[in-house]
């Protein structure tokens, strides 16, 4: 499929003109950032990694009703989507103490929290990605009105419980995850959906039983074996399978992720 101008270059994505009106290319590359891209790095395979367990999210969620930006994967690198206006916001979702949420308010890391706990930031490299309040996205009109922002929080609740059930079924914790929503037009009415991706680069996935980390602050925290973390949660997502063609072919066999079982 032909891609249109280059529209977005983020740290791990650039987003370039769709073949119709409306729609975009998402293309999924192998660069990681932490810190507001102070810490960098190549993880190689990372972005088809993040391509197909994104889309499988994605299409999980559209199959419940909860719609996405997701029209189709294209290639090992690429999707179709649909065109949004994004949100200038990042809204967090936390089921476990972890992360920037101990360091801020001193408490203990792994504090299992007695509701999801939805927080917001502020989409700003230059000020650090702040955290705000609703009264901020309100004031500022970063989303257009109340019933739009509790639209967006039933939402991300939704997502929150299908996916922790999705995770739960192959043995991880969802311990926290950031979500994106953007604003389209669908058949002439505007509509909120949700956008970018879900993976382990947004979210902060335990083994059950080891509490071993399968996600980006793998990368964070320098504890390498990055890739072979995520093809782990692909594999018991049942994307790829053991002996698997993009793992296999494309990273080499992956190193046993040394998991105890019970
Ligand atoms: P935090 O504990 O660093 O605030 O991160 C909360 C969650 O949000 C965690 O799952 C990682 C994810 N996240 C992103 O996807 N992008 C970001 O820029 C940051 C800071 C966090
Ligand atoms: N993606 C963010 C960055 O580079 C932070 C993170 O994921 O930790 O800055």
């Amino acid at each position: 499929m032909n891609k249109g101008k280059k529209l977005y270059e983020g740290k791990a994505k650039i987003v370039y003109e769709g073949p119709e009106k409306g729609t975009a290319i998402q293309h999924f590359k192998d660069d990681a950032t932490a810190f507001n891209n102070q810490k960098k790095s190549t993880v190689e395979g990372k972005g088809v990694l993040n391509n197909r367990i994104s889309e499988h999210i994605l299409n999980n969620l559209n199959q419940i009703g909860i719609k996405t930006h997701l029209i189709r994967r294209l290639n090992m690198r690429e999707q179709l989507i649909y065109l949004v206006n994004i949100i200038p916001v990042e809204f967090i979702v936390r089921n476990i103490a972890t992360g920037s949420l101990t360091k801020r308010l001193g408490i203990a890391d792994g504090t299992v929290l007695s509701k999801p706990l939805i927080e917001y930031s502020y989409k700003n490299d230059e000020l650090g990605d702040p955290l705000i309040a609703r009264e901020h996205i309100l004031e500022f009109k970063w989303v257009k009105n109340i019933k739009s922002l509790n639209f967006i929080n039933d939402t991300c609740l939704r997502i929150n419980d299908f996916m922790q059930g999705m995770f739960r079924g192959v043995g991880i914790k969802l311990v926290d995850f950031k979500l994106e929503f953007g604003i389209t037009t669908i058949d002439g009415k505007e509509q909120i959906i949700l956008a970018d991706e879900i993976s382990p680069d947004t979210c902060r996935l335990w083994d059950v039983v080891s509490e071993k980390k399968l996600d980006k602050d793998r990368f964070r925290k320098d504890l390498g074996n990055i890739i072979q973390a995520y093809q782990e949660v692909a594999r018991r997502l049942g994307i790829i399978h053991e002996e698997s063609n993009i793992s296999t072919v494309k990273f080499g066999k992956p190193k046993a992720v040394n998991i105890k079982k019970k």
